[in-house]
């Protein structure tokens, strides 16, 4: 039985990879986790609560008492805690600074000092900054354009200089957008769909020509279970990106959430466009299939289907987190005062 340090787990993706390791024999998993505005312990169906496999701690990875007792006896870390929101750190920045880079480094620093089997760092396409080239490889330039971007691309880095100088067995890996259930209704497909099914407008920055590669997150939690089971020495000191090759523009995906509501085209409303926005990132995921013998499964299409179709039947778990003032607040403040975009208030 392998014990799994998953730190940000109560989040979108981190809890999908606990689901995902809850559902598989062999694993014990710990999840870290503070409980910022964007962590849920809905993320866990109840039954979690009474499996000796499953065990919950509150606590920031900053903390580096917390963090040196969370990693006791785990056979493998995996960060995903951060701060996920590009236009928070547009907002405001010191967050971004705390949880991703230097909450990284203490996770790191602890893990130097006590190695278990392995430290997965889930950092982000975002790092590389708009394609210059395309698709993206690994080696694609690393230019960050929002602060989001650049404390991820700083934990990244440094991810890169502890297995240089300790030769840990550090793996980064690079998604590309993830999108299914559970994700934080302030994203673009959640964001999107509660919108629309209120009639309210569906803001899309700019032109809305700007496009992404899509993952739905059940294929990114069968790549990590990968790295986790493969032999240290095919992935320590590597860089992975995952992405599926599917290239979709905003615009694109606003009209498949109205199509799926059957709600009229004219709800989309064009805003400002965000400052530092990336026009477009495409995976290569030439290395990641080729080292891990791993690609998508799901095509966005059918991801998406089945993403909507939970969005639709978990409106509970969706309505209680846009009643909180954290949601509200953003909401008001980010569209209608800085960006002066006509929306009822949050
Ligand atoms: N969502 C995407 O499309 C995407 C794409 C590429 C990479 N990523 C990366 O994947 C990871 C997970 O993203 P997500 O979309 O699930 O984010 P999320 O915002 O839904 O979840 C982040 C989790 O981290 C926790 N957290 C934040 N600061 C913490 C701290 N200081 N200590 C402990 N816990 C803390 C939060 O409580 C939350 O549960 C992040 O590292 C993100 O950068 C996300």
């Amino acid at each position: 039985m392998r014990r799994i340090l998953v730190t940000g787990g109560a989040g979108f993706i981190g809890s999908g990879f606990v689901r995902h390791l809850m559902c598989r024999k062999g694993f014990r998993v710990r999840v870290l986790d503070k409980l910022t505005y964007a962590g849920n312990l809905d993320n866990f169906p109840k039954h979690f609560w009474k499996d000796k496999r499953f065990e919950f701690i509150r606590g920031d990875i900053r903390n580096r008492k917390v963090v040196r007792d969370a990693m006791r006896r785990v056979d493998a870390v995996v960060n995903f805690a951060a701060q996920t929101h590009i236009d928070r750190s547009v907002d405001s920045i010191e967050p971004f600074v705390m949880a991703d880079f230097v909450g990284a480094s203490v996770l790191l620093d602890e893990f130097r000092r006590n190695p278990c089997g392995r430290f997965v760092q889930i950092s982000t396409c975002e790092v590389y900054g708009s394609a210059r080239t395309v698709p993206m490889a690994e080696d694609h330039p690393i230019m960050p354009q929002s602060p989001y971007a650049a404390t991820k691309a700083g934990a990244d880095r440094l991810c890169h200089s502890f297995h240089q100088t300790y030769g840990l067995p550090i793996v980064v890996l690079r998604p590309f957008n993830q999108y299914g259930t559970n994700q934080y209704p302030e994203k673009v497909i959640p964001f999107f769909f509660t919108q629309a099914l209120a009639d309210r407008p569906l803001l899309v920055y700019g032109s809305g020509r700007n496009t992404r590669d899509w993952t739905y997150v059940p294929d990114l939690c069968e790549l990590v279970q990968r790295v986790l089971d493969v032999p240290a020495s095919r992935v320590a000191g590597e860089v992975f990106n995952v992405g599926s090759g599917e290239e979709k523009n905003v615009l694109e995906i606003a009209r498949a959430v109205l199509s799926y509501l059957g709600k009229p085209k004219s709800l989309v409303q064009h805003i400002k466009d965000r400052p530092g926005h990336v026009q477009r990132l495409v995976c290569n995921t030439h290395k990641t299939s080729r080292t891990l013998k791993w690609k998508t499964r799901t095509r966005f299409d059918q991801g998406l289907k089945l993403t909507l179709d939970w969005y639709m039947e978990n409106r509970a778990w969706w309505q209680k987190i846009m009643r909180r003032k954290a949601f509200r607040e953003f909401y008001d403040r980010w569209y209608r005062k800085t960006l002066g975009a006509k929306v009822a208030k949050g």
